[in-house]
């Protein structure tokens, strides 16, 4: 059985061209080990919502009826004597983590969700002064991230009209070019504190160039963080390399830790030890040698590393199922996943640019580089009508508003004959409508 290419393949529209890549597909023993959920006709959902929610992994349940039985079984003794001891299970997922967010494992830890993470991150990076106050962010930013931006501005004092600085697209175009935000750094980096910007933007599925970025907006000597909801698990990271002073996340999309499941936190490894970081302190953070010596009440003495921004003692049943996902992970590697997952969304794109009459319009960046597994596609077939007719077919995606749908074929556990059908009921709904 030969390979799949290494790049695009000349591609084919015929559904026989999608079951010949399944067929020499290393990673397609991997989707068994998901829970698909079933459509009204019976047959496993066409799931393309993982940069949403990510699926279950079969492994999960199973480590979570662990964690239940030790509870159970041994009750407080459990945060030692348990199989994975409660008290440090937070490191079970440090190392996995680590590799996909490109870090060393003491820069990295999984706590907490991510906009908490984010406050947590800006109080430590975020130090405006009268001359340096901004905050640059990119149009369309999550909510949340610019919530969390506005609200830490004003905390400091400063008026959230003025600090909060957007950069947009040119004018008829849908994403940022890496360029004019360098160019805008060169110009306006002098005023700005902290940069802010989603790895791969949630609206439009545009990867940024964050090693460019990074380093560029260092040079200005301006603080640099990112929110990597979107990224993590998606496409590579080298947050370390990078230089990059912090980066936020949560499992639940590309690291199928389920709903509202425990978020991840980076911090560079120059940050771990700075006393001189203003952090908000709560007693996981404290060195493990001195954090039951409650009697003395001690100073706050934080632990080395990213481990130093915990707050409170881990979650384990939030963070159960992500060391089931986090196997997956390791066992397929994220150069292979990466490798499947170009060539899952650019069969995905070759088949909408098959579609006549301009019904759909791809918004993410054509260029490889720019892009994970997402495509964004504005339509002129109505939503709710065009939502419907992929419900009807299993097909699951998620629209955001005023007319983009997001359609994410993930490589641990969709296919290429899934994405051969979706984009059939995108050409036979956009030819009814
Ligand atoms: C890009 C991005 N940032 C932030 C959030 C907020 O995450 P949380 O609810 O875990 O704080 C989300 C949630 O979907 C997101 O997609």
């Amino acid at each position: 059985m030969s390979r799949l290419p290494a790049s695009n393949p000349p591609f084919a529209p015929e559904a026989e061209f999608a079951r010949r890549l399944d067929e020499r597909d290393p990673l397609a023993k991997f989707r068994d080990r998901f829970l698909i959920p079933l459509g009204a006709d019976g047959e496993a959902q066409t799931y393309f919502c993982g940069n949403s929610l990510g699926l279950q992994p079969v492994a999960a349940r199973g480590i979570v009826e662990q964690e239940m039985s030790a509870w159970a079984e041994k009750a407080v003794a459990g945060h030692f004597e348990a199989s994975t001891p409660w008290y440090d299970y937070h490191r079970r997922v440090t190392h996995p983590l680590a590799a996909i967010a490109g870090a060393e494992p003491s820069e990295v830890v999984a706590m907490n969700s991510l906009t908490v993470n984010l406050h947590l991150m800006m109080v430590s990076f975020y130090r405006p002064t009268r001359a340096r106050q901004r905050i640059l962010m990119e149009d369309c930013a999550f909510p949340s991230d610019t919530y969390a931006v506005k609200s830490q501005i004003a905390a400091h004092g400063f008026d959230p009209a003025a600090a909060l600085l957007v950069a947009k697209p040119r004018m008829g175009e849908d994403t940022l070019r890496t360029e004019d935000l360098l160019a805008l750094l060169d110009a306006q980096g002098q005023e700005i504190a902290l940069i802010l910007l989603g790895g791969v933007n949630y609206f439009t599925g545009q990867a940024f160039d964050l090693r460019a970025i990074t380093a560029a907006a260092h040079r200005q000597g301006c603080r640099v963080g990112y929110d990597l909801a979107h990224a993590i698990g998606n496409i590579p990271l080298c947050l370390h390399d990078w230089g990059v002073d912090f980066a936020v996340w949560c499992s639940y999309k590309y690291l199928n830790a389920g709903p509202g499941a425990v978020g991840g936190c980076f911090v560079h490894e120059r940050h771990g030890s700075d006393a001189t970081l203003p952090r908000f302190a709560g007693w996981w953070g404290n060195d493990p040698a001195t954090r039951f010596r409650m009697h003395l009440l001690p100073d706050f003495a934080p632990s080395p590393g990213a481990e130093g921004w915990q707050l409170s003692n881990p979650p384990i049943l939030s963070m159960a199922p992500l060391r089931a996902s986090l196997d997956l992970f390791q066992e397929a590697g994220m150069d292979a996943l990466h490798a499947k997952s170009r060539l899952l969304t650019g069969y995905l794109e070759y088949l909408l640019h098959r579609i006549p009459g301009g019904a759909y319009r791809i918004i993410t960046p054509a260029d490889t580089a720019q892009r994970g597994c997402q495509l964004s596609v504005g339509t002129r077939v109505s939503p709710p009508v065009l939502l419907r007719a992929l419900q009807a077919q299993g097909i699951v995606a998620d629209f955001r508003e005023p007319d983009v749908l997001r359609f994410a074929p993930v490589p641990l556990y969709n296919r290429f004959v899934e994405v051969w059908r979706v984009g059939q009921a995108l050409h036979e709904a956009a030819a009814s409508s």
